[in-house]
């Protein structure tokens, strides 16, 4: 039985409230998805604290000019802008493959969400090979600098949306049964949790902790593919245990606190929601965290499950 971690901070808490105080000079930190909606205030919130910040993204001029607002608000010129596409395996070992020295923070942000079906060329499906394919590839790749970094922490942001579908290990990439937006965004958001059990498992004697968390509810270019009637739909679906809005600032809070609060140090493999660990999922709800999404077994099937996808 562990102790649940709680911190000062909460539902309201903005990314630059929770790293108040917090020097992360000579600290080196990747955001994929760093261009856009909560992203960009991760990135904001470690280059203000003083962090080399890397905006790994698929479009080089929304990084750059979100470098260049980055710089100009925080007054740290390290923020740097790399090429990733997390759906395109081979951009991801280019992006590794340059990597050089040491990585303090990887911040697996970026994300799509109920997309119409769409299949990689490798016939995979698009959510969970970007969600969760991309950044296994990405994190993997880069063990050697989060282990030389030591100390390093590892980002997988998550969604209470995994509440919507565990992994289903029979048929991951909808071949067999119907698509569904969202119970393919759903199981790629498990994953996100499962990987940091695992590697928490594999990596704990590296100095690496990997943690998962949900943001909250933004809007951000995240409803791309859902219109508005959609959205509402799904909150009053959920009726009282629908979370409330929370600005970008606010989604950010919880992604610095995993990767860069001293509150957090030797805290790997946990699930965390409003700033503190989630409890298990209450029914009826979207809050907590799913037994499922913890749990050790499907975490090491799915680590055996990707090495075999990825070859
Ligand atoms: N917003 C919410 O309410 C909410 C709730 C729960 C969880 N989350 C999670 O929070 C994270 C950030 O979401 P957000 O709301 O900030 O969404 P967002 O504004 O859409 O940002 C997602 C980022 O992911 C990038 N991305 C998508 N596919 C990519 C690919 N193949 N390669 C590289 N980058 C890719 C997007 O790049 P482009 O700009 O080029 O498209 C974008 O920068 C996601 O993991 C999401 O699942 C968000």
């Amino acid at each position: 039985m562990t102790t649940r971690i709680t911190t000062p901070f909460g539902f309201a808490s903005t990314a630059a409230e929770v790293l108040d105080g917090v020097d992360l000079t000579g600290r080196r930190a990747v955001v994929t998805g760093g261009a856009s909606g909560i992203g960009i205030e991760t990135a904001r919130a470690l280059a203000g604290a003083g962090a080399e910040v890397t905006l790994a993204v698929r479009r080089r001029d929304a990084g750059e000019r979100t470098a260049e607002d980055i710089i100009a608000t925080t007054g740290n010129k390290q923020v740097l802008v790399a090429d990733l596409d997390l759906a395109d395996q081979a951009s991801v070992r280019r992006f590794t493959a340059a990597w050089e020295g040491p990585l303090h923070m990887l911040v697996n942000n970026a994300a799509v969400m109920a997309a119409p079906e769409t299949r990689t060329p490798e016939g995979w499906e698009l959510q969970f090979a970007t969600n969760h394919l991309g950044h296994f590839t990405l994190t993997t790749g880069l063990h050697g600098a989060l282990a030389a970094a030591g100390g390093a922490r590892v980002v997988s942001v998550s969604s209470s949306a995994h509440l919507r579908s565990p992994v289903v290990f029979d048929d991951i990439h909808f071949r067999e049964r119907a698509y569904e937006p969202w119970s393919a965004y759903g199981q790629s958001k498990t994953a996100n949790v499962l990987f940091a059990v695992e590697a928490t498992r594999r990596w704990a004697g590296d100095g690496i902790a990997v943690n998962a968390l949900t943001p909250g509810s933004i809007r951000t270019n995240l409803q791309r593919h859902v219109s508005d009637e959609e959205i509402e739909r799904l909150r009053a679906e959920a009726g009282a245990g629908a979370s409330q809005w929370k600005t970008p600032e606010q989604g950010a809070a919880t992604s610095v606190l995993v990767a860069a609060s001293p509150l957090l140090d030797g805290v790997s493999g946990r699930y965390f929601e409003d700033c503190e660990e989630a409890g298990p999922n209450r029914p009826g709800t979207r809050f907590g965290v799913a037994a499922y999404a913890l749990d050790p077994e499907a975490a090491e099937r799915l680590w055996q499950v990707s090495v075999d996808t990825l070859g």
